[in-house]
């Protein structure tokens, strides 16, 4: 089993599978870009490190990136990773294409990136344009029967937090969970200011001023507080990281897309896995490399304490 030191048992693993994205996200990457990693694991060694994990306990594998649909060996992986729970988490963009090979190939669950409906304000967030891309894709995502469609929403005070309301009644006449998700410190220096900070709290005021607000229980190791609207209806997520962090309960580990193994999207290391795994490691030696990074996973990310250090990764970097 992955246990820590606080007993927290590890069942969730998201396995970044490149650090590349076609946009810039002004929370996620600096204009110019970062620089790529020239050593990604392949897809055999991917396979190798989430069966491995698997044998320890992990019963859910997330994709993610960066964009994990610019993987070009992408339905390869989703094929070979054989676990109760696949699910991707994209910007859409590349989706409407890749839906429904990719469901073919097992995947069950996708999260799509939307954080506005407006077209001239994706192009100021993003830096890139294409909104029309992202939106065919959730469709196509429903369309191809994958379950759930997720939406995360990342609000930010002055950009796009005037389209709670909006984007809400937009997710639940898809039928999707629409999730806003607190901004965390993890972007390009300087990208995160705590004042702006467009929290839970407010999220829930401005859905009560129109719906009906219902509680719904449940939650277990979720980072998503779940709400239901007017008694009906797909409901609304509140991930909220910062403001009422959820590290007691956190499940996950991450294999970053240049093979390092972090036990927190905040920690201050991680264990790169490529040695053991390019001089031939053995199923058994990667699941004690696995155990030991996780032995050492600290309590919580501390955001809000004056120690808090961001770190230097980047959310494109480490896998969302
Ligand atoms: N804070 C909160 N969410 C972020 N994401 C990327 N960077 C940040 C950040 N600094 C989101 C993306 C995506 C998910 C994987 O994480 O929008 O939906
Ligand atoms: Fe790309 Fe996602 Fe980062 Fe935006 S948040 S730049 S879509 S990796």
């Amino acid at each position: 089993m992955l246990i820590d030191g606080f007993g927290r048992v590890h069942r969730d693993l998201r396995v970044s599978l490149t650090d590349r994205c076609q946009l810039r996200c002004t929370y996620c990457m600096p204009a110019e870009g970062l620089e790529w990693s020239k050593d990604l694991l392949t897809a055999e060694e991917i396979i190798r490190v989430v069966r491995a994990a698997v044998s320890e306990g992990i019963e859910e594998v997330r994709l993610t990136g960066g964009e994990p649909l610019l993987r070009r060996d992408l339905l390869d992986i989703v094929s070979a990773i054989d676990v109760p729970a696949l699910s991707l988490t994209t910007n859409g963009m590349g989706l409407a294409r890749l839906a429904e090979d990719l469901k073919r190939a097992g995947l069950q669950r996708v999260n799509i990136s939307v954080d506005t409906l407006r077209p001239e304000r994706f192009l100021s967030l993003t830096r890139r344009g294409g909104l029309p891309a992202v939106l065919a894709g959730v469709e196509a995502a429903v369309a191809a029967g994958l379950q759930p469609v997720k939406v995360n929403t990342v609000l930010m005070r002055g950009v796009n937090d005037d389209e709670v309301l909006p984007l809400v009644a937009w997710a639940r006449e898809l039928g999707v969970e629409l999730r806003f998700i607190e901004h965390m410190p993890l972007g390009p220096a300087g990208a995160w200011d705590r004042a702006d900070l467009v929290t839970a709290e407010e999220v829930l005021e401005v859905l009560g001023s129109a719906y009906d607000v219902l509680g719904v229980d449940g939650r277990e190791s979720s980072p998503a507080e779940l709400w239901q609207l007017d008694g009906t209806g797909p409901h609304v997520g509140v991930i909220a990281s910062v403001t009422r962090p959820f590290c007691g309960d956190c499940d996950r580990l991450r294999l970053t897309a240049d093979g390092n193994v972090r036990s927190c999207l905040f920690a201050r290391d991680e264990d790169d896995i490529k040695p053991l795994l390019r001089s031939g490691g053995s199923p058994q030696d990667l699941a004690a490399f696995l155990r030991d990074t996780v032995s050492r996973k600290g309590a919580g990310h501390g955001i809000g304490l004056p120690t808090f250090v961001q770190p230097t990764r980047t959310m494109s970097e480490i896998g969302g």
